[in-house]
């Protein structure tokens, strides 16, 4: 496994695998690895030939007051868990060189990222876009693989791909869960115990959404009402937002009368959860 953190190296590698007609796969993270982020990788290795995994706490998708300084790192141990994974290349670029101080440009996926965490976390997605487009074109993929937990992300990452006619193909992996229920996050690490507890309701308030729809409820105002107040019935939590949307526009929803897509952010104690689930009707 090779460690790069050079920009130009990563290029040239890139250029070369691409010069011997390799397919090159790529799951680009924040670090602080877990599970979750291992199933991304081995997904990568079954779709390309070469597989590139990028480790980068992206300041620009950091509010002012979030997290950016206190965000989990823990390099040694996500390089062991990537070499154990037989991962080509580990690309930890550094911040000077991906935002020298005359860095200016940005890009930015507009209708997509007005609603859900865009209304509550301005220039995140604009940080996002314009970081994973610039890993793009350091790394040059074939294959990008984004998570389904942070499905707005993968939304917008897909918007853009089009919009910009990328030659990459964007491929989803599912949510993976904890045994409770709770989506694996790298921010799971800032629960205390008794938060760990209360923090399973957010799958618990999907399913009941699920279970709810299924017995007919159609209207969402409904569905938020219930679900706020079960979600409010856990000590720590306070909801942020909880939507029913179109799962392609990620528009809002008022009647359900098609796959809706049932999304939740919630904070539980100080950490920001979110989780979310496609519901189709029965
Ligand atoms: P990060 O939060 O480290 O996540 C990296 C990738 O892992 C993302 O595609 C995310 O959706 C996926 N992921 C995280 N937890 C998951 C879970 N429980 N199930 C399935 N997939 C999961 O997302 C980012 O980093 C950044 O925004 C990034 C795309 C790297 C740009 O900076």
């Amino acid at each position: 496994m090779e460690i790069i953190k050079e920009i130009s190296k990563m290029k040239e590698i890139s250029k070369l695998w691409k010069r011997k007609g390799y397919k090159i796969s790529f799951v680009p993270t924040m670090g602080f690895l877990h599970e979750a982020h291992l199933a991304l990788v081995r997904k990568a290795k079954e779709l390309g030939d070469k597989t590139v995994v990028s480790i980068f706490v992206n300041p620009l998708q950091f509010g002012p007051k979030e997290d950016f300084r206190e965000y989990p790192r823990d390099l040694e141990r996500d390089l062991t868990l990537l070499e154990r994974e037989k991962v080509d290349v580990v690309f930890i670029p550094e911040t000077e060189e991906m935002y020298p101080s005359d860095f200016q440009t940005y890009v930015e996926v507009t209708k997509l990222t007005t609603g859900l965490c865009g209304a509550f976390r301005p220039g995140h997605f604009k940080g996002v876009t314009t970081v994973v487009l610039k890993l793009f074109n350091i790394i040059n993929p074939d294959i990008a693989i984004f998570g389904e937990k942070d499905y707005q992300q993968l939304q917008v990452i897909k918007q853009m791909v089009k919009d910009l006619n990328l030659d990459i193909e964007i491929v989803a992996h599912p949510t993976v869960r904890e045994n409770d229920g709770l989506a694996m996050s790298s921010r799971n690490i800032y629960l205390s115990t008794e938060e760990r507890k209360s923090a399973t309701v957010l799958y618990k308030a999907l399913l009941l959404a699920k279970e709810l729809i299924n017995k007919g409820e159609r209207d969402s105002q409904n569905l938020k009402n219930k679900l706020e107040e079960f979600i409010h019935s856990f000590p720590y939590t306070k909801v942020q937002y909880i939507e029913f949307v179109d799962p392609l526009t990620l528009e809002p929803v008022k009647k359900i009368e098609k796959p809706v897509l049932c999304a939740l952010a919630v904070f539980v104690g100080k950490a920001r959860l979110i989780d979310n689930m496609l519901i189709n009707l029965e």
